[in-house]
């Protein structure tokens, strides 16, 4: 697999310029079970070196233990990098994947600051608002993270799982630079409604889970049998039980693709959320989340793989066939508020 450094774009309109595809270190430290903290260590710099520089962390993942785990990596290469971070999950120690919502103006005071600490940084490049707090007006939660920007502790905002509605309101309050969405082969609702409004704004999307966390590799089907006790995935309706038996069938034409490219799934896969942008005429950078050097490489080889219309037309039918629900509770998502 090549060393070539992958091509950059502008994060949206008057965003940072980044490379095409970025990094999501929340498995480095979260949610896929243990991972080696030296590898993924030399996978940060790794991706550094393949021209990767938009790196996705948050305040929930691991309760804090991500960003503290990517502060050394930064002290490093502060000036190489686009950090991006995010508020508004509550965990506790005894239920880490149990979340409440904070959105109002105290709450995100309060978590850039515990942010910028962890991190050991002076300024957040992107901060976004993980999830939206249904009760608490835009005016308030994007006025506050404007007022970050003015005091210049965070240089641009983004928001996750936002609706069209919302993007559009959140919008004019304070430019949005990007959309952090799930947007993979298998999860296309944001392309109804959101991928619109935000191409129509200058709005970049940035879309996570691209790999369907790890399930488009191939890597496992049943995430119950297959996964360590501790793995977020075990809880996601669609790696269990019939579900995850019948989506497994859905990679076949993945499989067919990637054996007619001399390719990886996961490269497939990846291709394909890289062809968004061209398909809807919008900046879309895909934040695949890996701890491993070799897979950095893999991942980043996806962008210089072109598929054809032939194989784009037999990726077309997957997503409307997938078994299963992406998250168990959809009121998180902004599907469930559309
Ligand atoms: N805004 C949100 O609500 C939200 C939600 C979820 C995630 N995110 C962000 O998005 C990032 C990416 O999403 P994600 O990590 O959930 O899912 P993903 O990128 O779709 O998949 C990650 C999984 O795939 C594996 N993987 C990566 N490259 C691979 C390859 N080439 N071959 C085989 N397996 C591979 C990884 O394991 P290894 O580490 O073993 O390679 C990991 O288990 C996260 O890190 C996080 O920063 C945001």
């Amino acid at each position: 697999m090549g060393s070539e450094k992958i091509d950059t774009v502008e994060l949206g309109t008057g965003g940072p310029r980044v490379g095409v595809q970025g990094l999501g270190c929340m498995g480095m430290s979260w949610a896929y079970g243990p991972t080696d903290a030296d590898e993924a260590r030399a996978t940060l710099e790794r991706a550094l070196e393949l021209g990767v520089t938009l790196y996705d962390t948050a305040d929930v993942y691991g309760l804090g233990e991500n960003e503290k785990f990517l502060a050394p990596f930064l002290r490093a290469h502060r000036d190489e990098v686009v950090l991006a971070t995010k508020f508004a999950l509550v965990a506790g120690p005894d239920e880490p994947f149990a979340r409440t919502i904070r959105n109002d103006r105290g709450y995100v005071r309060q978590a850039v600051e515990a942010s910028l600490r962890r991190l050991g940084v002076d300024v957040i490049d992107l901060y976004y608002m993980h999830r939206r707090d249904v009760r608490v007006p835009m005016e308030e939660s994007v006025g506050a993270m404007a007022e970050l920007v003015t005091e210049g502790k965070v240089r641009h905002l983004g928001l996750s799982e936002v609706t069209a509605s919302e993007l559009r309101a959140a919008h004019a309050v304070h430019p949005i630079a990007a959309v952090q969405s799930e947007w993979s082969l298998f999860s296309r609702d944001i392309e109804e409604s959101v991928v619109p409004a935000a191409a129509g704004l200058g709005v970049a999307l940035v879309p996570y889970s691209p790999l369907g966390r790890g399930f488009l590799t191939g890597s496992f089907v049943h995430a119950d049998q297959e996964l360590g006790e501790d793995d977020f995935r075990r809880g996601q309706p669609r790696f269990t039980g019939d579900n995850a038996a019948a989506n497994a069938a859905l990679l076949e034409p993945i499989r067919k693709i990637a054996d007619s490219h001399g390719a990886t799934l996961g490269q497939v896969a990846l291709a394909w959320v890289h062809h968004r942008a061209a398909a809807h005429g919008l900046t879309v950078v895909p934040i695949p989340g890996t701890s491993k050097r070799r897979r950095i490489e893999e991942n980043t080889g996806a962008t210089r793989l072109a598929l054809s219309e032939r194989d784009l037309a037999l990726l077309e039918p997957i997503a409307g066939r997938v078994a299963g629900d992406r998250y168990a509770d959809m009121t998180f998502t902004s599907a469930g508020r559309e």
